[in-house]
C-alpha cells in the first residue's frame, strides 16, 4: 500500500493513549488517516489532538478481553469503515521471574503482548479480506524478542515477544500461501 493512498483509509492503533502508539497515531493522522485509537484510557486518545478534522477516534479496549477487542473491530467497521492498517502496539513490563513471580502477572503479560495479538491479526485479515483490502498488519516488538537481555525478571516479557516473533512469520506464511497481498510485518524497538 503507497502512502499517498492512505488518506481517509481506517487505520487502528492499539495502545493509543501513551508513548509510541500515542506518537503513532499523530503521525498517522498527519499523513491523512482516519485513526480508530485502542486502549482502556480512551478519554487520553481523545485529548491527543485538538485539530484532527474529526479523523481521531477512541474506543475503550481491554485487551485482556477477548470479547471487548472483536466487539472493538465490529464497531470500527461498522462506524468508522474496515481497518486497512493495524498496527499492534500495546504492551506491558511487569518484572516477574518465573521463580518468584506471580500466576497473575504472567497471565497479564501474555495476554496484553501475544495473546491478545492472535485475535487482533485474526479479525483484522477476516475484515481486509471481506472487503478486499490489501492491507498491513505492524507488530511492535522488542529487542527482548530476538536477544537474551540476561534479566530473569523480564522471562515473560521476553516469551510474550519472542512469541511474537514465531507468530508473525507463521500469519506471513500462511497469508502467502493464500495468494493473499495482505502484508505483515515486525515494528522493532
Ligand atoms: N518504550 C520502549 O523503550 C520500548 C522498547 C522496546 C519495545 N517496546 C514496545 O513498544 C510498545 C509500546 O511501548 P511504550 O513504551 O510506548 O508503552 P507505554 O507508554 O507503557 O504504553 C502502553 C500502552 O499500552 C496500553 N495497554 C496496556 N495494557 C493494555 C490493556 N490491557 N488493554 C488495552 N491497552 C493496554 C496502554 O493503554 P491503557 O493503559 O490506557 O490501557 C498504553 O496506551 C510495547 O509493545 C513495548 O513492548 C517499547
Amino acid at each position: 500500500m503507497m502512502l499517498n493512498n492512505l488518506k481517509d483509509k481506517v487505520a487502528i492503533v492499539t495502545g493509543a493513549s501513551a508513548g509510541i502508539g500515542a506518537a503513532t497515531v499523530k503521525s498517522l493522522l498527519n499523513i491523512g488517516m482516519k485513526v480508530v485509537g485502542f486502549a482502556r484510557r480512551k478519554e487520553r486518545i481523545e485529548n491527543l489532538v485538538t485539530n484532527h478534522n474529526e479523523k481521531l477516534f477512541a474506543r475503550s479496549v481491554d485487551l485482556t478481553n477477548p470479547q471487548e477487542i472483536i466487539d472493538g473491530f465490529d464497531w470500527v467497521t461498522k462506524n468508522i469503515g474496515p481497518v486497512h492498517v493495524l498496527i499492534n502496539n500495546a504492551g506491558i513490563y511487569v518484572a516477574a521471574s518465573v521463580l518468584n513471580g506471580e500466576l497473575q502477572d504472567w497471565k497479564n503479560i501474555m495476554d496484553t503482548n501475544f495473546m491478545s495479538l492472535a485475535i487482533t491479526c485474526k479479525e483484522a485479515v477476516k475484515i481486509m479480506k471481506e472487503n478486499n483490502i490489501d492491507g498491513h498488519i505492524i507488530n511492535i516488538n522488542s529487542v527482548a524478542g530476538y536477544y537474551d537481555l540476561g534479566d530473569p525478571n523480564a522471562v515473560m516479557y521476553r516469551s510474550s515477544k519472542c512469541a511474537l516473533v514465531a507468530m508473525t512469520e507463521n500469519i506471513r506464511v500462511e497469508l502467502a500461501r493464500m495468494n493473499s497481498k495482505i502484508k505483515i510485518t515486525v515494528g522493532l524497538l
